[in-house]
């Protein structure tokens, strides 16, 4: 059985099959409009979304199947208290697939880690995206024509944004990217993902606070919203909320053929004249969504008898630190950590380093 838990649990040749797929579909969607006649997807939904579950949701109906789930933590038992490996094996008797977006960093891999049919994260936390990262690399590919070779500047919040982690865990496995980090001081990139994929992967990168400063040489701007929800401290988000705008007049310093992406929803962080821009893809990126997740679905059910192998070396000496990780709140479940190339040891659940 294959799940999608994090990006990085495809390969390049999977990621270019997956974009091969859904542009196909794009083509000729009569082709795979009973592909999944009586499969049945569930979205567990304890977060809110309108583009991730609905684009899921289209997703899995285009291809001639039926959709269950619920699109708040209020309607489900997990509001009585039910653990993520109970609802993950529940679930299983019910559905063929499912999609959860959770506020808990690792609790779609401790339901992939329960379940009998195939998991896809749909957002944990701040932590991981990996299926807006495929809509990201779709867009990619039908705007610039390659996932390779490419200055991709991320500005924001790069330390709660989830998409950004993901995005970049991908494009470490394609050759001459450069990336370029723009965000205030306190909403960096985690070092987790600056040490174990930019550093690793010997990518170059630069951190900057000026998205004047960096535009005019990126090929892709990806414009992410100040997570509101992911504060401690609602003050520090109500100062550095309007920290970057894209507008009219920063464009007019980019390069003509970069193009701007927003995983949306936005918030004030793109002005809306910049809608009508040929360079903003943001509203294509959604539509995207929709057909790389007809190609994931697609993919995961037909990979049945899959084996994950594990060769990370795990111990459960420590106790993660990070409140928004699963383990602090699934009784049940034992702390597990591997060891990283430094000989220093991450949870394998929210990658905290202990
Ligand atoms: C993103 C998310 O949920 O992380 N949205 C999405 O899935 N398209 C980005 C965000 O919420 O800012």
């Amino acid at each position: 059985m294959r799940s999608l838990i994090d990006i990085l649990d495809f390969s390049v040749s999977e990621l270019d099959e997956l974009i091969a797929v859904a542009e196909d579909i794009m083509e000729t969607p009569e082709k795979y409009n009973e592909k999944c006649k009586n499969k049945k997807l569930a979205t567990l939904f304890f977060e809110p979304s309108t583009r991730t579950r609905l684009s899921f949701e289209a997703a899995m109906i285009e291809l001639g199947g039926n959709v269950i789930g619920f699109s708040e933590a209020s309607s489900s038992s997990a509001s009585k208290g039910e653990s993520m490996a109970d609802t993950a094996k529940i679930i299983s008797c019910y559905a063929d697939i499912m999609a959860i977006r959770h506020p808990l960093e690792g609790a779609p891999l401790v339901a992939s880690n329960n379940a009998t049919v195939p998991v896809i994260n749909a957002g944990d936390g701040g932590h991981n995206h990996p299926t807006q990262t495929l809509a990201d690399l779709l867009t990619i590919h039908r705007k610039m024509g390659r996932l390779n070779n490419l200055t991709v500047g991320f500005c924001g919040d790069l330390l709660y944004g989830r998409t950004v982690h993901s995005l970049i865990s991908a494009l470490s496995r394609y050759e001459g990217i450069k990336v370029v980090l723009i965000s205030p001081g306190e909403l960096k990139l985690p070092d987790y993902v600056k040490e174990e994929v930019l550093e690793k992967c010997n990518m170059e990168f630069i951190e900057t606070e000026s998205l004047e400063d960096a535009i005019g040489k990126l090929d892709i701007l990806y414009m992410t919203r100040i997570q509101r929800e992911r504060f401690a401290d609602i003050e520090q988000y109500e100062r550095l909320k309007d920290s970057y705008v894209l507008d009219v007049e920063k464009m007019k310093h980019a390069k003509e053929k970069m193009a701007v992406l927003h995983p949306l929803p936005r918030v004030n962080e793109i002005s809306v004249e910049v809608d009508s821009d040929p360079r903003a893809c943001y509203f294509e990126q959604a539509l995207c969504g929709k057909f790389i997740r007809m190609a994931l679905i697609l993919k995961l059910l037909s990979e049945k008898d899959y084996k994950k192998e594990n060769k990370d070396v795990v111990t459960d000496e420590f106790i993660c630190k990070n409140d928004r990780c699963i383990t602090t709140v699934e009784q049940e479940l034992k702390q597990a950590f591997k060891k990283t190339d430094k000989g220093t040891y991450r949870c394998i659940y929210c990658d905290r380093e202990v």
